[in-house]
């Protein structure tokens, strides 16, 4: 199934909840959520007491995009807030395979998050235990950059090594996305389409729009 996860990092935070009333209202699942540490990553965006405020008001999926130096310390924090979805970055992991067990045992989906120099074999032991994989097409660290193009190849060898494990798997792919370059993502192999400047800047409405405009024309091609 293919859907829209809005990065509320370019979100007015001054109006967030009115931000994300009209991203519910579109029929958008997933709310894509950003937390920098200043230390993984260079800068630093918000943390749970945001999350918290926010799930109040939100039936959501909160997808949570850890950017954090080992995450494992956090994990709780992060649940009792609202996550729905816990990705961690492979990369800030010092052990993966038990901050995978710690997410799953606590009941909450778990993503994988790979920098754009992180080769896949680093799921290679974890792919069948994880329920995504978050590839990031830019940077980790900033909303509005451009996408890097040889992220498609690593797209479509992580859809091949998905398929040879005999294992279905949520492909998220975020960083520069535009409803000009998503169908290439698309047929990429990617299913979850996290995008925030092209969401929130100027009419949120009219570009979630552009998107499913895109998202029916790729299913309308592979009569999906
Ligand atoms: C980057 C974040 C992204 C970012 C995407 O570190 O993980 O989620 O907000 O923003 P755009 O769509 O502006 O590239
Ligand atoms: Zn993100």
């Amino acid at each position: 199934m293919i859907k829209l996860a809005p990065s509320i990092l370019a979100a007015d935070f001054n109006v967030l909840g009115e931000q994300i009333k009209i991203i519910e209202g579109a029929g958008v699942q997933y709310l894509h959520i950003d937390v920098m540490d200043g230390n993984y990553v260079p800068s630093i965006s918000f943390g749970t007491p945001v999350i918290k405020s926010i799930r109040k008001n939100s039936k959501l999926i909160f997808d949570v995009h850890l950017m954090v130096d080992e995450p494992i310390r956090l994990l709780e924090d992060f649940k009792e807030a609202g996550a729905d979805i816990i990705t961690v970055h492979a990369e800030a992991c010092k052990d993966l395979t038990a901050t995978i067990e710690k997410i799953k045992n606590m009941g909450l989906r778990i993503g994988v998050s790979l920098n754009p120099e992180t080769g896949l074999e680093i799921l290679d032991n974890v792919i069948k235990d994880i329920d995504m994989v978050l590839i990031m097409s830019v940077e980790p660290g900033a909303g509005g950059q451009a996408f890097i193009p040889s992220t498609l190849q690593k797209i479509k060898d992580l859809k091949e090594k998905v398929n040879k494990a005999g294992i279905t798997m949520d492909i998220e792919v975020d960083g520069g996305i535009t409803p000009d370059n998503v169908m290439e993502v698309l047929e990429a192999g990617a299913n979850i389409i996290v995008s925030g400047t092209s969401v929130f800047r100027g009419d949120i409405q009219k570009n979630i729009d552009l998107y499913n405009e895109q998202f029916e024309q790729y299913k309308r091609k592979y009569n999906i």
